[in-house]
């Protein structure tokens, strides 16, 4: 059944429901300044490497031939005329969906609150049949520019699992949209009560140390990878995670280290196995103290998560391990002192790693607090005071302005508000978000073996994804995954 509402006026109907709130404003645990974090960008790729045209392009196709031949055995789901509806679930006909197609946009009524618009251009440009889009390698398949400007489509119409759009051409050509992913991808307005939630970050100080986030390394290392995403969804909401329970042993921290994805190499090797001998230009392989800070202010990117794991101290004390919430000691800054919040989101702070010969990292472009995309939210803290470079780039009028900022900043860093001070022992590895959490240590005597590694941000991101696609399927009938072909091409994250 169809119901076609071209005769109901729009401006009627559109009721936007601001009573509503995203799911994130609901969490009981999230702290109130939590909400003010962003939620975590996914691992995303997008190419368009792939495109077919819809006239000839030797390269293109033969592109599109390579991946056929690649794939010509992988199962493709029905074309766009019969949609998947296994994948989809169906709406009840009382509650379809209405559609109708204006001027440049399909205006569609989810229900009498929730009304979105999408482009025309947009739709087509969307389409996720198999001609458009590789149902195995979730690329474009088709030009964008092949899409002529005052596209529009010649009939809409609302079916059970989505909807329908007949676009004019040569070769008309028939498009698919479930409806659970119009909504989740509404933009005109946004429907947020049905986007996938924020991550719930939660922010902490040194009580921390009565709960800290904890996981065994047997459940990590199981088979069903349920423990792996306790592990990596403790470091989602707190920015750390211990494990316990690990042989101390290098190969079963490195073997644990690859549990999240792969090792990233850097000019301290790939898995470290170190001691206090100065074996490479940094302060890490000394027996002195080491301030809060973050690993890699000098790099591009600094490493994602860092992973440590004490295999033994002997003849010695001290070496406590420091932990503090980058993102907690920032949020107090924002409340407390906010010019010094925007100094230190604003001004940039060179840095550097020129401790061995062979080579020398330097950036110079990176604040100590980054925030991306469009609602601005903080993404990264970067700080590492003792790899601070010269800063010649501040204006004279900012200059005692600047170390005004970074005084505030380590009082609270240094407060034992912030700090969480834990003794490791051997057995406990602990991985840490090195985009969130400071990490440092106090002195020590003695000779301490530790062993570690850094993994990518993207790695980790990927995997928590991934099992995030596994074992939350999406409670409102969103579609996240097929296990049989793998990834749906209506998943959340393309
Ligand atoms: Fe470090
Ligand atoms: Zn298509």
């Amino acid at each position: 059944m169809t119901l076609q509402m071209a005769q109901l006026p729009l401006t009627k109907l559109y009721r936007p429901n601001l009573a509503l709130c995203g799911p994130s404003l609901t969490r009981r645990y999230t702290s109130l300044l939590s909400s003010k974090l962003n939620r975590t960008s996914i691992f995303r790729t997008s190419s368009y490497t792939h495109a077919r045209p819809l006239h000839s392009a030797p390269a293109w196709a033969s592109a599109a031939a390579v991946l056929k031949r690649k794939y010509e055995n992988a199962p493709l789901p029905p074309t766009s005329e019969s949609p998947n509806t296994q994948e989809v679930q169906p709406v009840p006909l009382e509650h379809l969906p209405i559609s109708r197609i204006d001027e440049r946009k399909v205006v569609i009524g989810f229900d009498t609150e929730d009304w979105a618009r999408f482009h025309h251009v947009w739709l087509r440009d969307h389409c996720r049949c198999p001609q458009c889009f590789h149902p195995v390698t979730k690329q474009r398949l088709f030009n964008t520019f092949d899409i002529p400007p005052d596209i529009k489509p010649t009939k809409v119409e609302s079916k059970s699992t989505g909807l329908e759009v007949l676009w004019p051409s040569s070769h008309p050509h028939t498009s698919f949209y479930p409806w659970s992913w119009l909504k989740q991808h509404s933009y005109d307005p946004p429907l947020p009560q049905y986007q996938l939630p924020a991550p719930e970050k939660i922010l902490w100080g040194s009580r921390i140390e009565q709960f800290p986030p904890t996981v065994a390394y047997e459940d990590v290392m199981g088979g069903d990878d349920r423990g792996l995403y306790k592990w990596l969804s403790n470091v989602e909401k707190f920015g750390f995670s211990f494990v316990t329970g690990v042989p101390p042993t290098p190969e079963a921290t490195e073997e644990l280290s690859t549990r999240i994805g792969f090792i990233r190499e850097t000019h301290y090797g790939k898995f470290w196995d170190f001691t206090s001998d100065l074996a490479k230009g940094d302060t890490a392989y000394t027996t002195l103290a080491l301030g809060a800070h973050t690993d890699n202010t000098y790099f591009t990117d600094p490493c994602g998560l860092q992973l440590f794991h004490l295999l033994s101290h002997t003849d010695g004390t001290g070496g406590q391990t420091l932990l503090i919430d980058g993102f907690y000691v920032a949020s107090l800054l924002k409340e407390l002192h906010p010019s010094a919040y925007d100094i230190l989101s604003r001004v940039p702070v060179p840095a550097h790693a020129a401790g061995d010969p062979g080579c020398v990292y330097t950036t110079k472009q990176y604040p100590v607090l980054s925030h991306t995309g469009r609602d601005g939210k903080l993404t990264q803290v970067r700080w590492n005071n003792d790899d601070r470079s010269t800063m010649s780039h501040l204006s004279a009028s900012e200059v005692e302005e600047w170390y005004d900022a970074i005084r505030v900043w380590n009082k609270h860093l240094t407060s034992p508000d912030s700090e969480y001070w834990v003794q490791l022992s051997p057995g406990t590895a602990v991985v840490v978000d090195n985009h969130r959490v400071l990490h440092g240590r106090s002195a020590f005597d003695g000779k301490r073996r530790m062993c570690g590694a850094y993994i990518g941000i993207d790695e980790y991101r990927s995997k928590l994804a991934v099992l995030k696609e596994r074992f939350e399927a999406q409670a409102n009938g969103d579609v996240v995954s097929t296990d049989a072909g793998g990834r749906s091409v209506w998943s959340p994250y393309l």
